[in-house]
């Protein structure tokens, strides 16, 4: 079965967007499987930058048709907005295809969103305020409002009379808000109509179309490993589940369409808003991670925080996605030190060592990496085109991420631009 999953294996923002667009070459169909305009990926391509955040890579593609899955939490405005961005930049977004299935993020979910965030004071998560949590939310609850029932003005505006009842309740009551006009969302939302109605689509059906003409399908993850709902640092989590398996419920497809599923790691991690992150630095080094790398989020602007590449995370990541293989991205942001450390297991309180990730957050919360030393190579790398020429202990810090994780490393990101990419000799 030709079905591919990309998924983040970390805390977000690893460059999955370059190995997505990479890997578009060889695929007919790219789906985007959970999340919202949470999200933000940045490709260099032909000269254009393009930050998306809704819309899948594979929209640069011509022969690729771009998915938005059943998974997915969307905003319509923001939907429209990104693809005027790219008609203007002379990108064809006509053969986006969206889900009639996948739930609308509506006015007062954003609101929510905000409100909860400042009522939860220094408990805060740190979430991207986009209302995100609150759509999923009702998605769970079953009061949210899908692509679908845009469709027909009736189911509109009963299902948003209802949703309206009890969030405006909420926002007055709880955190003395002004209350939400139905009738204005309604004539807003039915405005998006014209340019959503084109794209509207039953989007398992043409996935599994695809899959049987056997042609390549990429699954295409937001957000990362250890932000899964289920699977991640919770509650410092995003709401809904980039793992692999995500992709499964999410698209509308089974395990058995899966057969590859690329983990990107970055050459260290970063991550933004609150939660525990044992390789956390605070030195000089976190500094000429977040310079070097140009660590803000491109979403929000938040400065990330950075750390060392935490093998026992990785680990773990390789278990949870069943990752055949890895992607090893910002390879060229570590070029100017000396020693570089990979953390291999975690000491507790106790000195009780682990040598996987603790289930138990009191525990998480509070180990303390122990790490290997590796030498640096001290050289810039932007220019490197084969394995076979990265200085030694580049090649060295690569032989030892495979090594920790147990899968090999397939491809290496040696700078922003699409060919800045060194393939490895295995996935040539
Ligand atoms: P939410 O997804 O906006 O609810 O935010 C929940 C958590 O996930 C926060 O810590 C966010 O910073 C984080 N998050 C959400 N999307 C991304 C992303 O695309 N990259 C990195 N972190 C993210």
């Amino acid at each position: 079965m030709p079905g591919t999953v990309i998924v983040g294996t970390q805390w977000g923002d690893e460059g999955k967007g370059r190995f997505t667009d990479l890997l578009c070459e060889d695929m007919s169909m790219v789906v985007r499987y959970q999340g919202g305009h949470n999200a933000g990926h940045t490709i260099i391509a032909d000269g254009h930058t393009l930050a998306l955040q809704l819309v899948p890579s594979g929209i640069l593609y011509r022969h690729v048709t771009p998915v938005i899955g059943n998974g997915v939490v969307v905003d319509p405005a923001v939907l429209i907005a990104e693809c005027d961005m790219l008609e203007g930049k002379g990108i064809d977004t006509s053969r986006l295809k969206l889900s009639g299935n996948a739930h609308l993020i509506m006015p007062y979910h954003q609101e929510l969103d905000k409100v909860t965030e400042r009522f939860l004071g220094k408990n805060k998560l740190g979430t991207t305020k986009r209302g995100i949590g609150p759509s999923y939310a009702d998605k769970a609850t079953r009061v949210g409002i899908r692509v679908q029932d845009l469709l027909d003005e009736k189911i509109f505006s009963a299902k948003l009379d209802l949703a309206l009842r009890e969030k405006n309740g909420v926002l007055a009551k709880v955190y003395n808000r002004l209350p939400m006009k139905a009738s204005e969302i309604f004539t807003r939302y039915r405005s998006y109509l014209e340019r959503l109605e084109p794209m509207i689509a039953d989007t398992v059906e043409l996935i599994h179309e695809t899959l049987e003409r056997n042609e390549n399908v990429l699954f295409e993850g937001a957000q990362a490993t250890f932000l899964d709902l289920d699977q991640g640092t919770y509650p410092y989590v995003t709401s809904s589940n980039p793992v692999a398996g995500g992709a499964c419920t999410g698209a509308g497809v089974g395990p058995r369409h899966i057969n590859r599923i690329i983990g990107v790691a970055k050459a260290y991690v970063t991550r933004v808003g609150s939660g525990p992150f044992p390789t956390d630095l605070f030195d000089e080094v976190s500094d000429l991670l977040v310079d070097r790398g140009g660590e803000y989020g491109t979403n929000t602007g938040r400065r990330r925080r950075p750390g060392w590449l935490d093998a026992v995370m990785l680990r773990h990541a390789v278990r949870l996605n069943s990752l055949t293989e890895l992607a090893l991205t910002k390879l060229d942001v570590l070029a100017p030190l000396t020693e570089l450390k990979i953390c291999v297991a975690y000491e507790d309180e106790s000195g009780r060592r682990y040598d996987h990730v603790p289930y138990h957050q009191s525990v998480l919360h509070k180990v303390k990496p122990v790490y290997e030393t590796l030498p640096g190579w001290g050289a810039e790398i932007g220019e490197v085109a084969r394995f076979e020429d990265l200085p030694a202990a580049a090649r060295d810090y690569v032989a030892a991420i495979e090594s920790l994780a147990g899968v090999p490393v397939t491809f290496c990101s040696v700078g922003p631009a699409r060919g800045q990419t060194v393939v490895m000799p295995a996935a040539a």
